[in-house]
């Protein structure tokens, strides 16, 4: 047997063992994949705020919010300090004999903090978990006699065999086995959502058990109209269909108020799911929280209280960062935060579209969640492409991935800026603090992007493909 390596020995090694050990042990594709990109040639050495430090002491501006999770920054001191506080007191992180009054304490809060009767919650670990259980209450809720469940053209609730089921993402692109009775409607379309209704109607009402949806889709950065999410309450309610809003990313803030839903009162889901910042940036916690009576009628008897769990369900050191995370989120006012970083980076935003009206087709978004569209037609990219090998040519979101790659790409390498770019049916580039960055670093983020869009499509798509080729 080789030699086992413990946390010290993962701190010394170099970038090729890293990579050796993902060949051998992890995947050599991703390896690979992430090379593509520009990616995956340096290690972290550590991370504050909206800042990553890199071995050789390089420092990355991070526009990632880590894909969600970072509202908060990178290692927050109050959410280190609450998991520090924690182990210090050796508590306890799982017992099924006992209950948890962290669990207790962070479903209290989480009533505190949601309108209306939505008051009892569920805390699983990861968004596909939080989303599956909310599925899997509102099947129950219905006692098993309604089969169908509705969601979205271009939803991504994750890639479980549940969640993916109801994810219309290409990013999901095998034909694995699928939850039985799903359908789609397009995306705040009020036409579709009815012709979807009438598919599955039935003599006694409907056949719909669920109508799962994104407010605001954070992987095509879209949100739907305030008139399209009412009337969608109204026809759940006419035919007793749960509704189950998907915040998974667009919790705690991101969007300028605590849930996106929230901007318009009175209108309240029978299900929100959690996740993201949800753990501050250091646990994997998610959670469902459910209308009171649809959770009564569904689980609140003796045989079915434990229809629905798993081991990790409401893990102590998870729960107890989840309950600092929300704390910080509420004292410090995200919401709040979102909306100036939305008037700030939304006006640099249309001004660099405006400016760079060849290259970028559109901007969207709002608060902390900003998407860049940019024009993958130039005739003069066709060379670029046929130089490329045939496997790669026939994935037809090839072009929009090589100018919003090649962009990514320049904002990391001569700028040290960090983005990524969406994989839904659109290729926005994303851009997504932190919530907790400052002006001047959303400035210095507009200043870099202005000066790579400068380049134009063709300068920078050579040199990216350039740079691979040498790689
Ligand atoms: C809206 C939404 N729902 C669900 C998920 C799935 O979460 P996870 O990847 O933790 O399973 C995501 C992940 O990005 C998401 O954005």
């Amino acid at each position: 047997m080789s030699e086992l390596l413990d946390a010290q020995a993962c701190e010394r090694l170099s970038i090729d063992e890293v990579h050796d050990l993902y060949r051998r042990h992890v995947s050599r594709s991703q390896v690979s994949l992430i090379g593509a990109f520009g990616f995956g040639r340096e290690l972290v050495d550590h991370a504050e705020g909206a800042w990553i430090t890199l071995r050789d002491g390089r420092r990355v501006l991070d526009f990632t919010g880590g894909v969600g999770v970072l509202s908060h920054g990178h290692n927050h001191p109050r959410i280190l300090a609450a998991r520090e506080r924690f182990a210090r007191r050796r508590a306890m992180e799982v017992h099924k004999n006992f209950l948890s009054p962290y669990v207790a304490a962070l479903a209290h809060n989480l009533a505190a903090l949601l309108p209306g009767d939505l008051d009892i919650a569920y805390f699983p670990n990861s968004g596909a978990e939080a989303v599956e259980g909310a599925v899997k209450l509102a099947y129950k809720y219905h006692g098993g006699r309604r089969g169908t469940i509705l969601h979205t053209d271009i939803s991504f609730h994750g890639k479980l065999l549940g969640a993916g089921s109801l994810t219309a993402s290409p990013e999901v692109h095998f034909p694995y086995p699928r939850l039985p009775g799903t359908d789609h409607f397009a995306f705040d379309d009020l036409d579709s959502f009815e012709l979807a209704l009438d598919r599955h109607r039935t003599r006694e009402g409907s056949d719909v058990y669920a109508v799962v949806l994104e407010p605001f889709s954070a992987s095509a950065v879209r949100e739907c109209s305030e008139e399209f999410l009412r009337a969608v309450r109204r026809r759940c309610d006419e035919l007793d269909i749960v509704l189950v809003f998907d915040e998974v990313f667009t919790g705690w803030g991101r969007t300028g108020t605590l849930f996106h839903f929230m901007r318009h009162p009175g209108l309240i889901p029978d299900v929100v799911t959690m996740s993201k910042s949800f753990g501050g940036g250091k646990a994997s916690i998610s959670g469902y929280v459910a209308r009171e009576p649809l959770f009564r009628r569904a689980y609140d008897n003796l045989a079915d209280a434990t229809l629905h769990s798993t081991t990790y369900y409401g893990f102590g050191e998870e729960t107890v960062t989840a309950l600092e995370a929300v704390a910080i989120a509420v004292e410090d006012d995200y919401p709040a935060r979102a909306r100036h970083i939305g008037e700030r980076l939304g006006q640099g935003l249309a001004k660099l579209a405006d400016t760079h009206s060849t290259l970028v087709a559109a901007t969207t978004g709002r608060g902390g969640l900003h998407g860049v569209f940019l024009n993958a037609a130039p005739t003069r990219l066709d060379r670029l492409v046929r130089l490329l090998p045939a496997s790669f040519a026939r994935d037809p979101q090839l072009r929009a991935k090589l100018v919003t790659g090649a962009v990514v790409g320049a904002l990391y390498r001569d700028h040290d800026v960090l983005t990524y770019f969406g994989s839904n049916h659109g290729l926005p580039l994303i851009v997504a603090p932190p919530l907790i960055v400052e002006d001047r670093e959303i400035d210095l983020f507009l200043a870099a992007l202005d000066s790579v869009l400068d380049k134009g499509a063709a300068r920078l798509v050579a040199a990216f493909v350039k740079e691979r080729a040498s790689a």
